[in-house]
């Protein structure tokens, strides 16, 4: 077995190291897990994999609570052996959206600041049962350093009966000091969260644990399973220009300082294309205040545009964790890692005032937004963290391509087929084709805007014509809808394979 014997610091926890196999013994059909993991970042590895094994032979099924997406050593085993009833709160993962979309597993969606609040409540069907946090270390106390990202880990190691560590070799020590562990306290008696600038610290550089609750320490040595990201396309460099240039009159008309704001950044291809065109950008001395720390703010700080980024995650694709790796004394001094509660708390969002970055799937004429169901029925992901920064943002941004699959679904609609943020949500949408800036508009005056800035022109005389008959038929009502015809466009897809007449 691996020796992690120097890794864990204090001594009597060294009699409680043992294998993955041993340590899943522990876990009883039906339990709630509650584990580490954002994106595939910090997640447990050697200990799932061993329980998937193990359901193979005797198969029964638990709860699976997360930060996030985590990687397929986690989720994705444990489905492929139907070891999971339940997931929450988001994921990424091909088996386990099969899963989600047949019926097998029953998936909770949620704002990601909810969750460990939710659970603590209990209201998510018990409480957390067992945790399994992957460390870097354990201290002298029985502390725990994470590793790459923090998630929900210290509210669930706060809450669980037992909980179980992974102390991964692969992650390198100078993580440790990265980290800001704060678990507010619930209601009455809640404080204010003390951050006023993305660089505050006000928490402990350990999850608080002790040896008591420590029940079994699991060597492991596997990497994240990061994953490389699409290549910059012309579109997603046509929708960073158009911010850069957006922010640009931002500034000119005073409602934004020099430096911006801090800017939050959501996950995909397209987010990480966006955060990378701002090194081409005028803009310096920037900061972030966001989830996943992704390859385009290693870039920034490599330009020397990025003073700081606080996220509660580091997601880099393959080479960006080499290039973590190999620089981690110098991002450190740039980074800091929270529990997602604080990272995506609605307080701080408001207060420091971030510009909310995110992409949708699909949006309407009238400015809502789908970003978890493809054609209103088919779970993609889920809602993550777009939703605690789009309602609570200074400034809130939707992107997407304003086409998908080569064209034949347009991703601006008359109806969207699900609701994720709303009409009260939204500030500007940014699609290759251009910017609809929404702000300060009524609904009607909003379509025309949407239409005419993000539409693909193939869709928008077909848009215009639908905004003009339900004007005409609703007596130009507050929000004009045709109701036999809004979905229309969706149901065409799914019989013919086009949105198009
Ligand atoms: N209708 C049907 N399918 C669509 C579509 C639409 N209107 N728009 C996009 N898609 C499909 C794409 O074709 C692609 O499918 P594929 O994987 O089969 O090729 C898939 O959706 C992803 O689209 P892509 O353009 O590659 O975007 P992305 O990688 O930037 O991801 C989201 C876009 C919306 C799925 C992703 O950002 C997400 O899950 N968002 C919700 C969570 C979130 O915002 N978190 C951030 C909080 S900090």
């Amino acid at each position: 077995m691996l020796d992690i014997r120097d890794r864990v610091r204090n001594q009597a926890l060294q009699a409680k190291i043992m294998s993955a196999e041993e340590a899943a013994a522990l876990i009883k059909p039906g339990m709630n897990i509650g584990t580490s993991g954002f994106t595939p970042a910090g997640y447990p590895k050697a200990l799932p994999l061993a329980l998937a094994e193990r359901m193979k032979k005797e198969p029964f099924k638990i709860n699976l609570w997360t930060g996030a997406s985590v990687g397929k050593e986690l989720d994705g085993a444990l489905a492929e052996v139907k070891g999971i009833a339940k997931r929450l709160p988001y994921q990424t993962n091909d088996a386990i959206r099969k899963s989600i979309n047949d019926g097998t597993i029953q998936y909770l969606d949620l704002h990601l600041s909810h969750v460990a609040q939710m659970s603590r409540y209990g209201f998510l069907g018990g409480k957390v049962d067992v945790a399994v946090i992957e460390a870097c270390a354990i201290t002298e106390e029985g502390h725990i350093v994470p590793t790459t990202s923090l998630g929900n880990s210290a509210s669930f190691v706060q809450s669980a009966d037992m909980v179980i560590l992974e102390v991964n070799t692969s992650q390198p020590l100078e993580l440790e000091g990265m980290h800001d562990v704060y678990v507010p306290k619930d209601p009455p008696h809640r404080e204010p969260i003390p951050i006023v600038r993305v660089d505050d610290r006000i928490g402990t550089t350990y999850i608080p644990c002790g040896p008591d609750k420590i029940k079994a320490i699991v060597p492991c040595d596997l990497p994240d399973a990061v994953r490389p990201l699409a290549a910059i396309d012309d579109d997603a460099r046509a929708m960073s220009a158009h911010l850069t240039e957006f922010l640009g009159s931002e500034i000119k008309h005073g409602r934004l300082p020099q430096d911006l704001l801090p800017l939050q950044s959501g996950v995909g291809s397209v987010a990480n294309a966006v955060m990378s065109g701002m090194v081409e950008s005028p803009y310096r001395n920037l900061t972030v205040f966001t989830e996943v720390i992704q390859d385009g703010m290693f870039d920034l700080i490599d330009a020397g545009k990025l003073d700081f980024a606080s996220g509660t995650s580091l997601t880099p694709s393959p080479d960006g964790l080499k290039r973590l790796y190999a620089n981690i004394r110098e991002y450190r001094k740039k980074i800091v890692l929270r529990p997602q509660e604080i990272a995506n708390s609605p307080e701080t969002a408001r207060r420091l005032g971030i510009i909310a970055m995110n992409t949708a799937i699909e949006f309407d004429i009238f400015g809502h937004v789908n970003s978890t169901h493809i054609m209103g029925t088919k779970m993609m992901n889920g809602i993550g963290g777009s939703g605690d920064f789009a309602r609570n943002g200074y400034l809130t941004i939707f992107f997407s391509n304003s086409t998908a699959k080569g064209g034949a679904i347009s991703s601006v609609v008359p109806m969207c087929s699900h609701f994720d943020h709303t009409e009260h949500d939204v500030d500007v949408f940014i699609t290759e084709r251009g910017v609809a800036d929404i702000r300060g508009l009524s609904p009607k005056e909003r379509a025309r805007v949407i239409i005419q800035n993000c539409a693909h022109p193939d869709y928008q005389p077909m848009l215009m014509d639908y905004l003009e008959r339900a004007e005409k038929a609703t007596g130009f009502a507050h929000t004009p809808h045709l109701l036999k015809e809004a979905l229309s466009w969706h149901t065409r897809f799914l019989e013919t394979g086009t949105m198009k007449k």
